[in-house]
C-alpha cells in the first residue's frame, strides 16, 4: 500500500511539473505565472479540486508516442472563489505551448459539462498556441466541441475569459462567445490571423500587440471588456468581479453590504442638485454621478476605453448588484451610435440572461448622424439596443437626468419598452429633438427673420423642453428631486424583487445582428 501511495505522490508531482523547470522559468521571465500559480490565487485557499491530472493525448504522429505529459497541457476543476463554486479550466503554456489537443479538449468539455449540471460558472484561463499542430483535425473537432458547450452554456451560467498569453486562430472563438473576456497587457493577444499571414495577404506591417494586444481589443474593436497589467491584478480582480455575478440563470446574484452594515437606502446626496448644469449644451461627467448613487460609490466598469459616449458595468444598490447603463454628455455629447448600442446591448443582454435589474441614466440627445454611421448600419445596429431593452424582462429603473430626444428617448429603458419605473429630474428635456433644430424645420419659411425664429425656439422650449408633457402622459412616474435618486431607485427596485414578467414562447427571436 506504501508503495502505491508512494508512486501515486510522484505521479502528481511529475504532472504538477507539466513541461519543466527550464520551462517554468521561461513563463516566469515572461512575467507570467504558470497554469497551478494562477489557480491557486483564483480559489479561496485550498478549496480546489483537480481532475484528470492524468490524462494523456493519444498522438502517435511525428514523434508524439513518445512525448507525453500528464495533464496534456491544461489544469481543470473546481474550487471556491469567495465561498461560491466555479468551475476552470487553466492552459499551461509549459506544455506543448497550451496547444489544444483532442485530450486537451475533452478536459475543458469535462468541465463545462459538469457546470451546466450543477448550475455555475465557467471561467477559463487562456494561455495557447492554438490547435495542436501534430495531431491536425482531431484538435480542431476538440476547439468545435468547446464551441458547441460555450454556445449551449451562454444564458444558462456566467462563462468569463481570461486571455493570459496567446490566443490565435479559431481559437479566439470559444472566448469570444464568452459573456466576458479580460486581458493582461502586455503578455496576451488575440487575433484570427497573426502578422504574418497579414503581411502576405494584405501587405500591412503590423506588430502582434498592435493587431491583436490588450490596448487594442479594449479601446479599437471591443473584443475585450478590460485590461490588467498583470498575472496577480488580473486573478484577483476576476475574483471582485465575480462577486458581482449570480451562479446561474435560475439564481439571483448574491447581496453583499460594504462596510458598516452598507449604505444607508435613503442616503440624500444635495451635490446632485448642482451637478447637471443649466445650460444644455455643457457637459458633465455622467460617472461621477452614478458614483454619487449606487453602494459606496463602488462602480465595476466595463469596457471603459471603448465607445466611452456610454457606460455600463456593475454596481450594487442595497448589496443588490445592479445593472448600470448610462449615456456619458462628455463624449460625443451622449450621442448613440453603433460601437455604444452594441456594447450597451450586450451588457443589457447579459443582465437580463442573469436576473440582473437594470439601472439606465439617460442623457441623450439622440442618434449619431453622419454618413459613417449610416454606411456603417447605425440602423441595424441601434436596432440591438433597441431589441435588448424591449426584450428584457428583469427590473428596470430609468432615470432621465437631462436630455432625452428622438428615437433615443424610445430606446433608453423608456415606459414604451416595459420600463418599471421612468423617473425624471426636473430639469429633463423629453421631446422629439431639441428647439433650435425643431422650429428651424416646423418654421423654415421663417428663415430670414431670426428674431421670429428666436421667439418660436423660447416657445417650443418653454413648451416641450421639460418632463412634464411625458410626465401628463404617464411616459414619467414621478418627477424627483435629483438629490433623492438614490433613495427612489432603491424603493423602486424593492418593489420591483418579486417582479414575473415572461415573453411569449417562440424558439428564440431574430436580434438584428
Ligand atoms: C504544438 C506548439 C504549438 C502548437 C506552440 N507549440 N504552439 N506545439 N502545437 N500549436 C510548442 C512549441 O513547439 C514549443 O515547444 C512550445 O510550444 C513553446 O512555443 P515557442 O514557439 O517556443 O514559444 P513562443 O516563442 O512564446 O511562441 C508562442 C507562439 C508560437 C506564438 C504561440 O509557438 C506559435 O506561433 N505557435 C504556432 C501557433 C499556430 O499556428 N497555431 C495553430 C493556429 S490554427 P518546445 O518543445 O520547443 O518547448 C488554430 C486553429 C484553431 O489554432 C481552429 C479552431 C476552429
Amino acid at each position: 500500500m506504501h508503495d502505491i501511495q508512494q508512486r501515486l505522490e510522484e505521479k502528481r508531482a511529475l504532472a504538477r511539473l507539466g513541461g519543466g523547470e527550464k520551462r517554468i522559468a521561461a513563463q516566469h521571465a515572461k512575467g507570467k505565472l504558470t497554469a497551478r500559480e494562477r489557480l491557486e490565487l483564483l480559489f479561496d485557499e485550498g478549496t480546489f479540486e483537480e481532475w484528470d491530472m492524468f490524462v494523456e493525448h493519444r498522438c502517435v504522429d511525428f514523434g508524439m508516442a513518445d512525448n507525453k505529459i500528464p495533464g496534456d497541457g491544461v489544469v481543470t476543476g473546481y474550487g471556491m472563489i469567495n465561498g461560491r463554486l466555479a468551475f476552470s479550466f487553466s492552459q499551461d503554456f509549459t506544455v506543448f505551448g497550451g496547444a489544444l489537443s483532442e485530450s486537451h479538449a475533452e478536459k475543458i468539455c469535462k468541465v463545462m459539462d459538469q457546470a451546466m449540471k450543477v448550475g455555475a460558472p465557467v471561467i477559463g484561463l487562456n494561455d495557447s498556441g492554438g490547435a495542436r499542430i501534430q495531431e491536425g483535425v482531431a484538435s480542431l473537432g476538440g476547439y468545435a466541441d468547446v464551441f458547441q458547450r460555450n454556445v449551449l452554456a451562454s444564458g444558462v451560467i456566467p462563462q468569463i475569459s481570461m486571455i493570459m498569453g496567446p490566443c490565435a486562430g479559431g481559437a479566439v472563438y470559444s472566448p469570444a462567445m464568452t459573456d466576458f473576456i479580460f486581458m493582461v497587457k502586455d503578455s496576451s493577444y488575440m487575433f484570427v490571423t497573426g502578422p504574418e499571414v497579414v503581411k502576405t495577404v494584405t501587405h500591412e506591417e503590423v506588430t502582434a500587440e498592435e493587431l491583436g494586444g490588450a490596448a487594442t481589443h479594449t479601446s479599437k474593436s471591443g473584443v475585450a471588456d478590460l485590461a490588467f497589467d498583470n498575472d496577480v491584478e488580473a486573478i484577483l480582480m476576476l475574483r471582485r468581479f465575480f462577486n458581482y455575478l449570480p451562479l446561474n440563470n435560475r439564481e439571483r446574484a448574491p447581496t453583499r453590504q460594504g462596510f458598516n452594515g452598507g449604505d444607508p437606502a435613503g442616503r440624500l446626496d444635495y451635490s446632485l442638485d448642482t451637478l447637471v448644469p443649466d445650460n444644455a449644451n455643457k457637459p458633465y461627467d455622467m460617472k461621477e454621478l452614478l458614483l454619487k448613487v449606487v453602494d459606496d460609490g463602488d462602480f465595476f466598469e466595463l469596457q471603459p476605453e471603448y465607445a466611452k459616449n456610454i457606460l455600463t458595468g456593475f454596481a450594487r444598490m442595497e448589496g443588490q448588484t445592479v445593472g448600470i447603463v448610462a449615456n456619458q454628455p462628455l463624449v460625443l455629447a451622449g450621442c448613440l451610435d453603433i460601437k455604444s448600442s452594441i456594447k450597451a446591448a450586450r451588457f443589457v443582454r447579459f443582465c437580463d440572461a442573469f436576473n440582473i435589474p437594470v439601472i439606465t441614466f439617460v442623457d441623450v440627445p439622440g442618434f449619431m448622424p453622419g454618413t459613417s454611421q449610416e454606411y456603417g448600419g447605425i440602423i441595424k445596429h441601434g436596432a440591438k439596443l433597441l431589441y435588448a431593452y424591449a426584450e428584457c424582462t428583469v427590473p428596470k429603473v430609468t432615470v432621465i437626468t437631462r436630455k432625452a430626444y428622438g428615437g433615443a428617448y424610445d430606446v433608453m429603458s423608456s415606459k414604451h419598452l416595459r420600463g418599471d419605473v421612468n423617473f425624471a429630474w426636473p430639469n429633463a428635456e423629453i421631446a422629439v429633438m431639441g428647439a433650435k433644430g425643431a422650429v428651424e424645420i416646423i418654421f423654415r419659411e421663417d428663415k430670414g427673420d431670426p428674431a421670429k425664429l428666436a421667439a418660436k425656439e423660447a416657445e417650443y422650449k418653454a413648451r416641450f423642453a421639460n418632463p412634464f408633457v411625458a410626465g401628463a402622459r404617464g411616459f414619467i412616474d414621478d418627477v424627483i428631486q435629483p438629490h433623492e435618486t438614490r433613495k427612489r431607485i432603491c424603493r423602486s427596485l424593492a418593489m420591483l424583487k418579486d417582479k414575473k414578467l415572461e415573453n411569449p414562447w417562440r424558439k428564440h427571436g431574430n436580434m438584428p445582428l
